[in-house]
């Protein structure tokens, strides 16, 4: 089983073709070394990843270690009542808790409004509570689909505690497939036009530990927060 799944791994991941992703003078205030040069976004084909390469977008340093700081002392007492769900083998997620909310104090409003202001049109209507999703060191999120009922065409997330990898794969055709770096601090955002809907047509992920590897660096895991912005579908 093992053997096998170490050779669909490699039938998985042929040659990797890269797309920069830009970067946000806030990193530089918060004194974090860049990977300006490093690819945060790689992918199975050129094509695709010139093709979707708009609709994805990877923000270094999106916020400092300290607004880490206000989102956790705002989050953590509520999070540490609830216990890690592992066991519904069914669920999208392995090994999370999670929460939501609406009213935050002034340093993580602020953030979020300069997260509204990046990843929405203005005027686009938001789902109100900003959505938590807490995994434990060894969780995971399955490939899955956001449900177009509740979603719209945006998502935006804030990743703290840990880097991580999202996987994106086309649902018909799992060789088509795309890797964003999400380091800690950074915010992503998957966007999808009516046109060449990302998120409908492909599944994403957040890998587990023991799979988490981008372009060939492994990429150690840690317990990961996110902090999720949506809109309402339209
Ligand atoms: C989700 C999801 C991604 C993340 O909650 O549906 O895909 O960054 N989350 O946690
Ligand atoms: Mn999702």
């Amino acid at each position: 089983m093992k053997l096998l799944l170490n050779v669909l791994k490699r039938i998985h991941k042929p040659a990797v073709y890269s797309s920069q992703s830009r970067c946000r003078s806030s990193s530089a205030r918060s004194g974090l070394l860049l990977l300006r040069d490093e690819a945060l976004i790689v992918g199975s084909n050129p094509e695709l990843v010139q093709r979707l390469g708009p609709q994805v977008e990877v923000r270094t340093g999106f916020i400092t270690e300290e607004e880490e700081g206000a989102f956790m002392k705002e989050l953590e007492l509520g999070l540490k009542k609830k216990r890690y769900e592992f066991d519904h083998w069914d669920d999208a997620i392995h090994g999370y808790r999670e929460t939501e909310r609406v009213m935050w104090g002034e340093r993580c409003e602020e953030v979020l409004s300069r997260v509204r202001s990046v990843a929405f049109p203005e005027g686009s209507p938001l789902l109100g509570p900003v959505h938590i999703l807490d995994l434990d060191k060894t969780g995971y999120i399955k490939p899955h689909i956001d449900s177009v009922k509740f979603c719209g065409s945006t998502i935006a997330g804030l990743s703290l505690l840990s880097d991580s990898i999202m996987r994106l794969v086309k649902e018909d055709d799992a060789e088509e497939w795309l890797d964003l770096l999400l380091p800690r601090f950074s915010l992503y955002i998957l966007r999808s036009s009516v046109m060449d809907q990302a998120r409908y047509n492909f599944t994403h992920q957040i890998l587990k530990d023991e799979e988490s590897v981008f372009n060939g660096q492994r990429v150690p895991r840690l317990r990961r927060i996110s902090v999720i912005c949506r809109n309402l579908p339209g």
